[in-house]
């Protein structure tokens, strides 16, 4: 069977995750948050307390680990061992944790049958960090969508009104992430060399989506 399948790559905070989302639902298709594979790892790596740098230990955790998605209309789902994990993976340590532990090249390999299943039999757009360059290399329409590092730490700290947060400090915390996500060995975050680059910094998620729209459509 054949799919279509788009890629939207780029660093935390730059749009991905709401562009993902209504550039699918424009299409028709199913949206496929990778990161949140990689948080799935890093929530249950610290709630069995897991000593993950010891690469015994995380090829043994990994055989175990049993992760998948439930889409139910345009929510996702994490499921780890029939247990639902979604609400428990989006604080700042497990973002850290995730970003320090898929730097490891055994945990990208167990993720990655995940994620090419799902493209088998769904058209869908994926965004995470190596989609347009290793996990689907030969997507027709591949995107890298960036913007200035402090709008992205205020977009970011938008999206958590509750907490007092100190804007400086989720720059920080961003700029060390993405430091960790572009500087790994493995899959490494940067642009396929075929893809879209789009800056998001000045532009609204409707114009991005326009954009790769128009995009899609001319290919
Ligand atoms: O997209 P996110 O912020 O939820 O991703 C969390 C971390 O997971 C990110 O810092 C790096 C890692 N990740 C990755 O290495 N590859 C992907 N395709 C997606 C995420």
């Amino acid at each position: 069977m054949n799919t279509r399948i788009i890629t939207i790559d780029g660093p935390a905070g730059a749009g991905k995750t709401t562009v993902s989302r209504m550039l699918s639902k424009k299409l028709g298709c199913v949206y496929v948050d990778t990161g949140a594979l990689y948080r799935g790892v890093a929530y249950e790596i610290q709630r069995q307390g897991i000593d993950w740098e010891n690469d015994e230990v995380l090829d043994d955790f990994l055989k175990h680990l049993d992760l998948n998605f439930l889409m139910e209309n345009d929510r996702l789902i994490l499921i780890s061992s029939g247990r639902d994990i979604t609400n428990f993976i989006r604080t700042p340590d497990i973002s850290m944790l995730a970003s320090a532990s898929s730097a490891k090249p055994q945990v990208r390999a167990a993720l990655l049958g995940i994620q090419r299943n799902i493209a088998k039999t769904k058209d869908a757009v994926f965004e995470g960090r190596d989609m347009g360059t290793v996990v689907f290399p030969d997507a027709v329409h591949k995107f890298f969508l960036f913007a200035d590092l402090c709008i992205r730490a205020k977009r970011r700290n938008d999206e958590m009104p509750d907490e007092t947060k100190d804007i400086k400090l989720v720059q920080e915390e961003m700029k060390i992430r993405d430091g960790k996500d572009s500087q790994r060995k493995t899959a490494p975050l940067k642009p396929a060399e075929d893809a879209i680059k789009i800056d998001s910094s000045f532009l609204t998620i409707e114009q991005v989506v326009e954009k790769m729209v128009k995009c899609i459509e001319k290919a």
